[in-house]
């Protein structure tokens, strides 16, 4: 298993696939894109699945999700779904997408064992979503959006990330469209974690203000039919259920506590926090010939150092290196 000095175990695998992207989001990366991981450093298909294989199978992974950048650039993916879901014992998959390419997709990856979704969507308004994402893509993730309900991939999730000045007016509307087309919404407090060391404390769009604002239009109760266990978001109850929208306050309602999640990013090296600052090289690793053991006792050792919570809130605390769209959400 993959335990670290605090107790927890991790048990969720978060795998970046690609970091490149076909939307800029502001609080993500800048305008211009980035430099790209060079191709001959990012996983192939083949050792994807094949570190897959050793965290489900040797390390106690039961949950697979697959991210970016945006995962559904790559063009392995309905294989590399096909292939986890034939691992023994079967873990869960889910997909974290922006949803362009989904109208197409998502037939596919229902049918090759993906089993559902959760898709970006900060606006209602296409020339809100074009200022933010700097692409007019609004109605390809609407699309894709309703193909992904259709092909069964439930349940679809929406994160939102609302902004001062920009979206922060939409935490209603939002709220309106999902609970009539069946999506489950959450709001994510924004992280500092964009490439351009753009976030500001004061530019967050606390949890706070994302209850305040929803209560102003909806009781919202917590949601306690469930043990929230180790997920990030807190759900409420929306007028009286069984409708629910959650809340993920990484920042201000940190949950580091019980954190189950270990990242692979596309360039295979393993990150024990969406916040760490060193990695373990799994590629190296790999490449150069090691066994499955000597692979999964490099990977106990990456869980076994990680620290108690991100510290953004530590007057010592870095933004890591890598940007988000280099580690997936
Ligand atoms: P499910 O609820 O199981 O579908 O997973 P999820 O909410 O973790 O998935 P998703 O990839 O959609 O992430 C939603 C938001 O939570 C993103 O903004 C993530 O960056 C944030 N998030 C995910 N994992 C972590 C984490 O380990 N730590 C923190 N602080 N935030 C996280
Ligand atoms: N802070 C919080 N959430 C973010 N995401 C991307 N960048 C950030 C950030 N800086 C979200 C995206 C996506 C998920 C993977 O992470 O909106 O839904
Ligand atoms: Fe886990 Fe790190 Fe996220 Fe906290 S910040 S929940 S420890 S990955």
């Amino acid at each position: 298993m993959l335990v670290d000095t605090f107790g927890r175990t991790a048990t969720d695998l978060r795998v970046s696939l690609t970091d490149r992207c076909n939307l800029r989001c502001s609080y993500c990366m800048p305008p211009e894109g980035l430099d790209w991981l060079p191709k001959p450093e990012v996983l192939t298909d083949d050792e994807v699945v094949r570190l897959v294989t050793v965290g489900v199978r040797d390390l106690g992974i039961t949950e697979v999700r697959y991210t970016g950048g945006e995962p559904l650039l790559r063009r392995g993916l309905p294989e590399i779904v096909r292939r986890t879901a034939a691992l023994a014992p079967r873990p869960q998959i889910s997909l974290t997408t922006n949803g362009i390419g989904l109208a197409r997709l998502a037939g596919a990856l229902a049918g090759a064992g993906l089993d559902r979704v959760n898709v970006s969507l900060d606006t209602l308004d296409p020339a809100v979503f074009k200022r933010l994402a700097h692409r007019d893509r609004h109605a390809d993730v609407l699309a894709g959006l309703s193909a992904a309900r259709d092909a069964g991939l439930a349940p679809v999730k929406i994160n939102a990330v609302l902004m001062r000045g920009i979206n922060d007016h939409e935490a209603v509307p939002l709220l309106r469209f999902c609970l009539e087309n069946g999506y489950r919404l959450r709001f994510i407090e924004q992280m500092p974690l964009d490439a351009q060391h753009g976030w500001s404390r004061d530019g967050m769009i606390t949890a706070d203000e994302i209850l305040a604002r929803l209560g102003e239009e909806f009781s919202l109760a917590p949601d306690d039919r469930e043990d929230r266990g180790s997920a990030p978001a807190e759900t409420f109850l929306v007028d009286g259920g069984p409708a629910t929208v959650g809340v993920i306050g990484s920042v201000t309602r940190p949950f580091c506590g019980a954190c189950d999640r270990v990242r692979l990013t596309a360039d295979g090296q393993i990150r024990n926090c969406l916040f760490a600052t060193d990695e373990s090289n799994l590629r190296d690793a790999l490449r150069g010939g090691a066994t499955d053991d000597e692979i999964a006792e490099r990977w106990r050792k990456a869980v076994w150092t990680k620290r108690a919570g991100h510290g953004i809130d530590d007057p010592s605390f870095l933004q890591p290196a890598r940007p988000m769209s280099a580690i997936g959400g």
